[in-house]
This record gives C-alpha cells, structure tokens and sequence, in this order.
C-alpha cells in the first residue's frame, strides 16, 4: 500500500489497561483488540498505534508526524488529560493534521469533572459514549474531511 496516508490512533494515560480497567464503564476489550478490530474493518487503510502514559511522548508523537508528513489524521482518545492539559490543546491547535476526540464511555454522562474537555475546541470533531465503536466512527469521520476544517 505504498503512499497510502496513515492514520494515528494515538491513546494517553491508562488506555493501555482496557479489558482489565473498570471494564463496566469501559468494556472488556483490550486496547490491542481495538486496534485489530479497526485494520480487519478498515483493510484498504493504514493505521498506526501509539499509547502512552506520558503526556510529553503524545506531543512528541504529533509533532513528529506532522514533520514527517504522510497523515490524513489522528485518532486522539488522551484518557485524563482532556480534561486538563493546555499542553496538549495547544500541541493539537498548533498542527495542521485534523484530530478527532474519541472516548469510550460518554464524558457528558458521567461525573461533573468529565464534562469538560480542554481540547474539544481545537478538535475537528467529538465521538463519545460509543465504546469501541467511538474508534470506528472516528475513522469514518476522518474519511469525510478534507483537512482540518
Ligand atoms: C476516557 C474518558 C476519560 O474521562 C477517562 O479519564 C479515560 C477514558 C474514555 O475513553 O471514555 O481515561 O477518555
């Protein structure tokens, strides 16, 4: 598949514990499961993964795709910090790769603390409450843009 453009599925903090993690609220899929789930659904795209516990390796990873080039767009589900790292706004505002916000569980549904999301604005889009589907739904979202609109 040589020069197709990939997609990120960049995961924060915790996301490496699905399936073992208050799976009532997040699902017994692992993480892995997700990611294999999204190349056997979407064969003709290339997808790459990367989690981290680290906020600083998130920002890392997207400036360096955004050198490096060749993206159509990020997956970003970043656990936690949504709710609070202006770094990472600012690092999502300052690319010019379209992200899509993805959670599993629905941040508006839970408690009051989730319901702010500091990167929602600089997101091209929100996809939240629908489990591993989220992840799905977001390519799909991803695949009906044409840059970071
Ligand atoms: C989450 C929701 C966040 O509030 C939480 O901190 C997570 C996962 C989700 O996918 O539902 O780690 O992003």
């Amino acid at each position: 598949m040589a020069g197709a453009m990939s997609i990120l599925v960049l995961n924060g903090p915790n996301l490496s514990r699905l399936g073992k993690r208050e799976p009532e609220v997040y699902g017994y899929q692992t993480l892995n499961d997700i990611n294999r789930g999204l190349t056997a659904s979407f064969p003709e795209l290339k997808f790459e993964f990367f989690q981290s516990e680290d906020e600083g390796a998130l920002l890392e990873k997207l400036f360096h795709i955004e050198d490096t080039g060749g993206y159509r767009g990020v997956l970003l589900n970043a656990g936690a910090l949504t709710h609070y790292s202006i770094a990472l706004r600012d690092a999502i505002s300052g690319v010019k790769i379209p992200v899509v916000e993805i959670h599993l569980s629905n941040i508006y549904a839970r408690e009051e603390f989730r319901r702010t999301s500091v990167i929602s604005e600089v997101c091209v889009g929100v996809i939240s409450g629908f489990g591993a589907n989220s992840y799905h739904l977001g390519v799909r979202a991803l695949l009906g843009l044409s840059g970071k609109q």
